[in-house]
C-alpha cells in the first residue's frame, strides 16, 4: 500500500502555503536574470542519454552512479535530464538561435533527476533555476554571471550566508601536463584510493580531487593544483575575471580544490558555498567546449545552476518572511437555491472582470460559508438570501473594518463592487 500512498525516496510535493513561496523565489530569479537580458528556455525533461554521456562526461558520479536511464518503447536509450545545461545547448543549437547572433543568454526552471542518497536538501528530483550565456568569450561575461548569482543571493536576503569561490581549471592545452602531473602523484597512492578513482586514475584522474571518500579527499588535499600548470591565456583570464570581480566589490575565495563535478567545464569554475547552512546553494562555470562537443562550432560558453531545493531550506532556516496576500477578495455566501445561483453567476462575472472571488460549492449553512470566508482570508463579503434577491440589493462588508455598505446585485453590480472597494486598484488586466 506504501507504495501508492508515499512519493518515491528522494522526492517531495510542494503543496500550497509552499507552493506560493517557490513562485515567488523564482519570480525573483527570472526577474533579476532579465534584467541582465536572458530569456527563459523550457526543454523536455529527457533527452538521448549519449547527449549527458557525451556533456556531462562518463567519469562523473552523475553519469556512473545517478542517471535515471531506460530504453524507451521504441528501443532508444533515454535519461531524465540529470542536469540543465546540456539540454539547453542542444536547444540552442537545434533551433538555430546563433543565426540571430551573439551573446545567446537563456535561462531556465527545471526539475533534474539523480539517483543519489537523498538526505537533508540532497534529492533524487532536484529543481534548478540555471543561467546559460553562449557566444561571450571575455572575461566579463564570467564576472556578468557571476554577479547575477550573487544578486540574486543579494534579493532574496542570503548575501551574508552565501560566499563565492572561485578556481580556474584551464583548458585542454593545460589540462594535458596537469593530468600527467595528477597520475603521477595519484599512482603513488593507487593502494590508497577507492575503486572508482583507480579506474578514474588512467581515464580522468581530474576526477579523483572530486571524489566523496574521506581517503580520497585527504589525498586529494596534498595533490599538484591546476592553478599551478595554467598556460598563459588560462591565467591571464583568470587574473582579469578576479580583478573584475574586486572591481565591483565581489568578495571570494580562489579554491584551487575546486574542480566541480561535471566533465565539460574549462577556466573559470565557481561554487556558491553557504557556511552557515552547510550546503552549496549553487555553481557553474565556463564551458567552452561543450557546444563544439556536441555538433555546434566552436563557441564560448558560461552558466551556473542554483540549487532551489537547498535554496528555499536556505530561506526557511533564515526565518524569511514571505508576504501572505489573501486570494480572495470577494466572498458571496448564500442561503437558499435562489441565493446559490445568483453568487455562482457574480462570482462568475467578477472572474471575468479579473477579480479573486468565490462562493460556497459544499452546500454547507451560513455560519460554516462565513467560517470559510475567514480561513480563506476574504477582504469583502456579502450574503445573499431571498430578500437581496427581491430588493437587488445586498451589504457589502469589508472583513477588516466591519464597515457595511449597501450595493446593487444587479446589471450595475461590478461598478458598484469596483467603486466601493479597492478591487480595483489590484485588477491583474
Ligand atoms: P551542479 O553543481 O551539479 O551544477 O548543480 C547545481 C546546484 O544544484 C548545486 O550547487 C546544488 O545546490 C543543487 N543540487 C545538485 N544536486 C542536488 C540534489 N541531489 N539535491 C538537491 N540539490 C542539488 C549543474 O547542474 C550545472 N548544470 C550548473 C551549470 C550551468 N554550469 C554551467 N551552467
Amino acid at each position: 500500500m506504501e507504495l501508492i500512498t508515499k512519493a518515491p525516496k528522494g522526492t517531495r510535493d510542494i503543496i500550497p502555503g509552499e507552493s506560493e513561496k517557490w513562485t515567488m523565489v523564482e519570480n525573483v530569479m527570472a526577474n533579476e536574470a532579465e534584467l541582465n537580458g536572458f530569456s527563459e528556455i523550457r526543454t523536455p525533461v529527457f533527452e538521448h542519454t549519449e547527449l549527458f554521456l557525451r556533456s556531462v562526461g562518463d567519469t562523473t558520479d552523475v553519469v556512473e552512479k545517478q542517471m535515471y536511464t531506460f530504453e524507451d518503447k521504441g528501443g532508444r536509450s533515454i535519461t531524465l535530464r540529470p542536469e540543465g545545461t546540456a539540454g539547453a545547448v542542444r536547444a540552442m543549437l537545434e533551433n538555430g538561435m546563433p543565426n540571430n547572433g551573439y551573446p545567446i543568454k537563456l535561462y531556465y526552471k527545471t526539475s533534474c533527476y539523480r539517483y543519489e542518497k537523498p538526505q537533508a536538501g540532497r534529492l533524487r528530483e532536484l529543481h534548478q533555476f540555471g543561467v546559460e550565456m553562449f557566444g561571450a568569450a571575455e572575461p566579463v561575461a564570467d564576472a556578468q554571471v557571476i554577479m547575477l548569482g550573487m544578486s540574486i543571493f543579494e534579493r532574496l536576503g542570503l548575501k551574508d550566508d552565501v560566499q563565492l569561490a572561485i578556481n580556474s581549471i584551464g583548458c585542454p592545452t593545460c589540462r594535458a601536463e596537469y593530468h600527467k602531473a595528477l597520475k603521477t602523484y595519484f599512482t603513488e597512492h593507487k593502494e590508497e584510493l577507492c575503486e572508482t578513482c583507480n579506474s578514474r586514475l588512467e581515464r580522468n584522474p581530474m576526477r579523483i580531487l572530486d571524489c566523496k571518500s574521506p581517503i580520497c579527499g585527504a589525498l586529494a588535499k596534498n595533490a599538484p593544483k591546476i592553478t599551478e600548470y595554467l598556460c598563459d591565456d588560462c591565467a591571464a583570464h583568470f587574473e582579469k575575471v578576479k580583478s573584475l570581480l574586486t572591481e565591483v566589490g565581489i568578495e571570494f575565495t580562489v579554491d584551487p580544490g575546486l574542480v566541480r563535478g561535471l566533465d565539460y567545464y574549462t577556466r573559470t569554475v565557481f561554487e556558491f558555498p553557504s557556511s552557515r547552512f552547510g550546503y552549496a546553494l549553487g555553481g557553474g562555470g565556463r564551458y567552452d567546449g561543450l557546444v563544439e562537443e556536441i555538433g555546434g562550432k566552436p563557441t564560448p560558453a558560461l552558466g551556473f545552476g542554483l540549487g532551489f531545493d537547498h535554496i528555499m531550506l536556505a530561506l526557511k532556516e533564515a526565518g524569511t518572511e514571505f508576504p501572505t496576500e489573501s486570494k480572495c477578495d470577494l466572498y458571496i455566501a448564500s442561503m437558499g437555491e435562489a441565493a446559490q445561483l445568483k453568487a455562482f453567476k457574480l462570482v462568475g462575472e467578477l472572474h471575468r472582470s479579473g477579480v479573486a472571488a468565490d462562493c460556497d460549492l459544499c452546500g454547507r449553512g451560513l455560519k460554516a460559508q462565513m467560517k470559510y470566508a475567514d480561513k480563506v482570508g476574504a477582504r469583502y463579503t456579502i450574503v445573499l438570501g431571498d430578500n437581496e434577491i427581491e430588493s437587488g440589493k445586498a451589504e457589502l462588508k469589508n472583513m477588516k473594518t466591519g464597515e457595511k455598505k449597501k450595493i446593487s446585485i444587479g446589471e450595475d453590480f461590478l461598478d458598484a463592487y469596483l467603486t466601493e472597494t479597492t478591487a480595483q486598484d489590484d485588477l491583474a488586466f
